[in-house]
């Protein structure tokens, strides 16, 4: 049997509320150690270990925790007695979380990522039955090489496309349009696709152990939305990742504001608030080229990018070509 190491951050996995009831609970309040004895079945799967690294709800991460959370991981995957990872985590921010670990993490070996939408003491909690297969994952042979991927609801997801798509349901993931990477049944793998994107291994991003991440903000575009979130936002962040109508549109009076940042040498990104589709250059919105377009990546994962992008690049030029491989 593989050794497969769990890292445990908290999440609604870890969650308590009223016994049966799934509406209403505190997330990251229960250990690990509790939630691995309620599935006598993972036993017969892996040796795990485990380890309480955190214990929050996931709208508490934040760009010094996935620094610490990347080296952390990256200490441990160089160990020859660990052959693969799964990290628990609350299911909010679960896709930042992992398209960060996808481009920050230095091997080929497995690491699955996993969480659950009703707590621990929910009649027919979810969490149980995703963190038995991301283990089943973590060991599975044609595991290796696949950059990081989410388990939920016996879907399997890459780090770069999965998107949380319902706050409600059990199956509250989705992958755009790109197709999961394959189904889990019970602890069996089955793969039919890969990720083509760059990531882990071959990822620039991954070489070093990082330090701290640059400021990036968001700023939201809905009709009649004034430029000055534009010039706040400014006041402190080196990059602005737009999260714009249609295809990362905005009114007149932000590409003015946009042109008028770009010149002063904040990195503006252009995405798009519409869940589904690519941004592409605009001669319209953007004449002299002077923003990024996100290509298929969401507004708060463009965010991740730009900040690993501009923590080794000031040149809009280079940011626009990593905003294409990755
Ligand atoms: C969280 O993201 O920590 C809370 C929500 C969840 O895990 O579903």
């Amino acid at each position: 049997m593989k050794n497969i190491m769990i890292v445990a951050t908290g999440g609604t996995i870890a969650g308590v509320g009223e016994i049966g009831k799934s509406a209403s609970y505190q997330a990251g309040e229960i250990n690990i150690d509790e939630i691995i004895q309620s599935i006598p079945a993972i036993n017969h799967i892996a040796h795990l270990s485990a380890v309480q690294y955190m214990n929050v709800d996931s709208n508490e991460m934040s760009p010094a925790r996935w620094v610490q959370l990347a080296n952390y991981l990256n200490e441990l995957l160089v160990r020859e007695d660990i052959d693969g990872i799964v990290v628990t985590h609350g299911t909010d921010t679960l896709d930042e979380t992992a398209y960060f670990l996808n481009l920050t993490l230095r091997t080929y070996k497995p690491v699955i990522i996993t969480g659950a939408m009703r707590p621990a003491t929910a009649a027919s909690a979810d969490g149980p039955m995703n963190l038995y297969q991301a283990v089943a994952l973590a060991c599975h042979e044609e595991a290796l090489g696949h950059g990081v991927m989410a388990v939920f609801s016996d879907t399997i997801y890459s780090g770069r496309d999965i998107q949380k798509v319902n706050n409600f349901k059990t199956d509250a993931f989705d992958k755009k349009d790109f197709g999961c990477l394959g189904y889990m049944r019970d602890d069996q793998a089955y793969f039919f696709a890969r990720a083509f994107k760059k990531h882990t291994l071959q990822s620039e991003f991954s070489q070093q152990p990082l330090t701290s991440l640059p400021k990036v903000g968001i700023a939201y575009y809905y009709a009649g939305a004034g430029s000055e979130v534009l010039e706040t936002l400014a006041k402190d962040c080196k990059g602005i990742v737009i999260a714009g109508s249609g295809s990362g549109n905005y009114s007149k009076e932000w590409i003015e504001k946009v042109g008028a940042l770009s010149k002063k040498g904040i990195i503006i990104v252009r995405s798009s608030r519409v869940g589904h589709g690519i941004v592409f250059e605009s001669p319209v919105f953007d004449e002299e080229k002077q923003t990024v377009p996100s290509n298929t990546l969401s507004p708060q994962k463009a965010r991740v990018l730009l900040m690993l992008a501009l923590s080794v690049t000031k040149e809009t030029e280079k940011i626009r070509e990593i905003f294409n491989v990755y």
